[in-house]
Order: structure tokens, then sequence, then C-alpha cells
């Protein structure tokens, strides 16, 4: 009997993720970045692509290795991932962006390393699109498209309104200040908030929260009310 590795519950869909931090560059030597490892964005695609979907990962630098099966464009800055995304959009089913964008980038990188001075350092900041609500409202917009939130407080008003305001099918939230989850960390627990309401997921290992996390999202529309 042959062996089917890629029989799934997404088989045949095209999944687009993306993952870990950006850096935004403010001279030769040095960056704005955020804490992300990437671990939860990386192992969404491996979940994905063991259950037989046809994965692209759009990655920020992060030190980790692509999941088989998975197709992996690396970038740095959040300009470079918006390209990435909308480069890879076509036929996409699933968006979920699990990366952790920087908000804002240097106005200009300076060509030359900036020397240190006597007193305070100016820095002029400048918004970055945010990839997630482009891709919501754009023409040929996924079936499905799934936020992430960090937040440290007030963890459903601020979901709930990432889920309304960037117009998402769900938003998996985490508690950025929970001790010992998020970050750095093996373990995750989310709280993903739909239209419906509010589900939580792990805490448990990130793959296992992945693999529950694509479990939802492949039933998102389906339930009876
Ligand atoms: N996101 C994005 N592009 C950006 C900023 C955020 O695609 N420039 C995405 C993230 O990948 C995540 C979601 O938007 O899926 C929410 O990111 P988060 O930082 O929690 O929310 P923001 O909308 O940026 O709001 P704030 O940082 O003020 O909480
Ligand atoms: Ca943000």
């Amino acid at each position: 009997q042959a062996i089917r590795p890629h029989a799934g519950a997404w088989q045949g869909r095209r999944v687009l993720v993306t993952a870990g931090p950006t850096f935004e560059d403010v001279d030769p030597v040095r960056f704005i970045g955020n804490r992300s490892s990437g671990k939860m964005g990386f192992a969404v695609a491996q979940a994905a692509a063991e259950q037989g979907a046809e994965v692209v990962l759009v990655a920020g630098p992060v030190v980790l290795a692509t999941p088989p099966g998975v197709r992996r464009v690396d970038v740095r800055s959040a300009a470079q991932m918006r390209e990435a995304v909308m480069a890879n959009l076509d036929g996409v089913d699933t968006f979920i962006a699990a990366a952790a964008v920087a908000d804002y980038r240097p106005m200009q990188a300076s060509a030359q390393k900036i020397k240190k001075g006597e007193g305070p350092l100016q820095l002029a900041l400048e918004r970055t699109d945010d990839i997630l609500a482009q891709v919501a409202a754009h023409p040929r917009r996924p079936a499905r498209v799934i936020g992430f939130a960090a937040e440290t407080e007030r963890l459903d008003e601020y979901a709930t309104r990432k889920l309304r305001d960037k117009n998402l099918d769900a938003v998996a939230a985490n508690d950025v200040s929970a001790a010992g989850l998020g970050f750095e960390s093996e373990d995750n627990a989310l709280a993903l908030f739909t239209p419906d309401g509010r589900s939580d997921i792990g805490p448990a290992s990130k793959a296992e929260v992945a693999r529950i996390l694509l479990q939802r999202i492949h039933a998102l529309g389906t339930t009876a009310a």
C-alpha cells in the first residue's frame, strides 16, 4: 500500500505564514528590533505542512531550521516582509500573521556608523505598513485571515479590537506578561478570539498549540451556531 505523506485536513490548501521579528536598521551596525524567537510561527508552518498544506513561510531574522516541506522566504525589515507577503498572496486560502512586525522604523537609516556625542540622541521614527491589515483589505483577500496579538494587559479588549478593526477571522492572543510563556519559551498559551467569542488553547508545547490552533482555524465558519 502506498504511503501518503501529506494526507490531512489541509490537503491542497495554500497557507501563508509570517514569523519572527523584523529588524529596522538605524545605521550599518545597529537596528531596532523586538523580542520574538519565531518559534510559534515556525510551529504553525510545520503543523500546516504536516496536515498537507502547501506552506510559504515569510521569516524575519531568526535562528531556526526550516520545517520539512515548507517553502521559506527570508526577510529582515517590515518593508521586505510586506513585499514578500504580497508577492506570495496568489491562491492563498489562509494567511496567518505570527510575525512581530516593527510598528516604527527610523525615517532614514544612516549610511555611516553614528558616533556617540555628549547629549541624548534623538531618532526620528515613522510608521511601517500594517501587513495584516493590508492583506485583510486586499482585493485578493484569502478566505481566512488570522492575526496574533501580543498583549501585556487588557487582553480581551485589545484582541477583540484588533479582530474588528483589521477585519480578521480570528486573533490568537498571547499574554506576554505570563511567566514562562511566549517569547523564547518552548511552551505557549493562546486565547483565540473569533466573532463567536473566546476559546483558550494550552498551555502546551508550541507544536501542540499550533496543531490545536490549526484545527480551530480549519473549523472557522463551519460550526453551526
Ligand atoms: N502586524 C503586521 N504588520 C505590522 C504590525 C502588525 O502584519 N506592521 C500583525 C502582526 O503580525 C500580528 C497583528 O498584526 O498578527 C497584531 O500585531 P500587534 O503588534 O499585536 O498589534 P498592532 O496592530 O501592531 O497594535 P499594537 O502594537 O499597538 O498593540
Ligand atoms: Ca505592533
